[in-house]
């Protein structure tokens, strides 16, 4: 059975998720204690099928674990209806398409700021980190705007978003299960704070919003507002940057592929960008707990069994897209999962696509045909798949 933290695995996972695939139906995986839903077919009907649910298992009940235990199981992800229904549906006002396409003035500006310091870095140094300099900070400062978290502490975001999610691997070691601790601690509290400064100044800001719900009583209530920004915060950025960098980098050692990028970049940005997350996907593997017992592809998944849907093979199923393991920017219709479906479809992907869109193309405008400077950094990671560092040149 596949080890899902073999470096080779993480190195280049699709050859063994391919022959997964092959056994034809969902397979159990004593590593993960999982059946692995690894077909296009499979995985989306784990995501849909209403006998299997987002159940969060809490970490040992301890006054260590409680607030990393309450961030989850009060969130929108890790709740189920009618809770799952009443928070997504507080938070989806902010995220409907009209309101979103609304920050295309300030996500056009972030970018352009950050392209001015990447391009500074670059003619002083002769490179730059598409990953630390660019692909990171624009969904990390775009969140923060849209939640109205101050500018002064954005770099706090990052750190303890890794942290957490480092909970989500496979196997986290002793020390990333006492990080994710503290970081939960510490986010909490600072989103603790900042709902009570913004009941007492109200800004325009969905913080402002959603402590004005609270405040009203019925409809959410604290541990359920912080716990909501805190996804927010965290799932508004982590993939968007992984996405970026792995479509780049997959791009930059394509030479073709790169080549009709950088001749149109404006009119290849929509399409690339689902390619992007179709072809080597930031987010792999997705849970769910049968609630009943049922059945997916001809297996039968007893009551309290887990099943996980995989969603970066789902998105190379040969069933489903011709040439799966090639990469084509212009591939459409591309009808990939890496958003999820059913009820916790992603509430950010309008959001997520209107980021890389812009910042896509802004990129090949401002600094032409880009090359790797050095081999790029990969996380040792596969739940969660993205690159640590990526140097970039555009000199010969
Ligand atoms: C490329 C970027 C992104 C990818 C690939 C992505 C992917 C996903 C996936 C696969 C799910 C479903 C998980 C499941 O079914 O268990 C999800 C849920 C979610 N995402 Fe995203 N996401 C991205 C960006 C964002 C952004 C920018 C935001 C926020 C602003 C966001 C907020 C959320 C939230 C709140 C949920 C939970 C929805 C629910 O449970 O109803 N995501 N995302």
């Amino acid at each position: 059975m596949i080890d899902l933290t073999a470096p080779d695995f993480i190195d280049n996972p699709y050859p063994a998720l391919k022959l997964l695939r092959e056994k034809g139906a969902p397979q159990w995986h004593e590593q993960t204690g999982t059946f692995l839903a690894a077909g296009f077919k499979d995985a989306s009907q784990v995501l849909r099928n209403r006998d299997l649910g987002r159940i969060f298992e809490e970490n040992a009940p301890s006054s260590e674990w409680e607030t990393f235990n309450w961030l989850h199981s009060d969130s929108i992800l890790d709740s189920e209806p009618p809770k799952h229904s009443r928070l997504r549906s507080l938070v989806m006002k902010a995220f409907n398409p009209k309101k979103i396409e609304s920050l295309r003035p300030d996500v056009e500006r972030i970018t352009k700021e950050l392209l001015d310091e990447a391009v500074k870095k670059h003619n002083e140094t002769g490179q730059f980190d598409l990953i630390g300099d660019y692909a990171e900070p624009l969904p990390v400062k775009v969140i923060a705007f849209l939640l109205g978290f101050p500018v002064a502490d954005e770099h706090l975001l990052r750190p303890w978003s890794q942290s957490i999610v480092k909970m989500y691997e496979v196997s986290p070691s002793d020390t990333d299960r006492d990080e994710a601790k503290l970081a939960s601690i510490q986010f909490a509290s600072y989103v603790h704070e900042l709902m009570l400064e913004r009941k007492k100044n109200p800004g325009t800001d969905l913080i402002s919003e959603l402590a004005q719900v609270e405040e009203e009583g019925e409809k959410l209530n604290a541990h359920e507002l912080i716990a909501t920004c805190v996804l927010l915060l965290n799932a508004g950025h982590e993939a968007s940057v992984n996405g970026f960098g792995n479509g780049m980098v997959a791009t930059l050692q394509d030479a073709e592929q790169l080549a009709i990028l950088n001749a149109d970049p404006f009119g290849l940005a929509d399409t690339a960008v689902d390619e992007f997350l179709r072809f080597d996907a930031p987010l792999h593997l997705f849970e769910r707990t049968a609630t009943k017992d049922t059945d997916i592809g001809g297996v039968e998944i007893l009551e309290g069994q887990k099943i996980a849907a995989l969603l970066g093979s789902a998105n190379r199923d040969e069933r489903v897209f011709k040439d799966p393991d090639k990469l084509d920017l212009s591939r459409n219709p591309n009808p990939h999962i890496g958003f999820g479906a059913g009820i916790h479809f992603c509430i950010g992907a309008p959001l997520a696509r209107l980021e890389m869109a812009i910042s896509l193309p802004r990129l090949i405008e401002r600094f032409g045909s880009l090359k790797l400077a050095e081999t790029p950094v990969r996380r040792q990671s596969f739940v969660l798949r993205g690159y640590e560092q990526v140097l970039v040149t555009n000199r010969p």
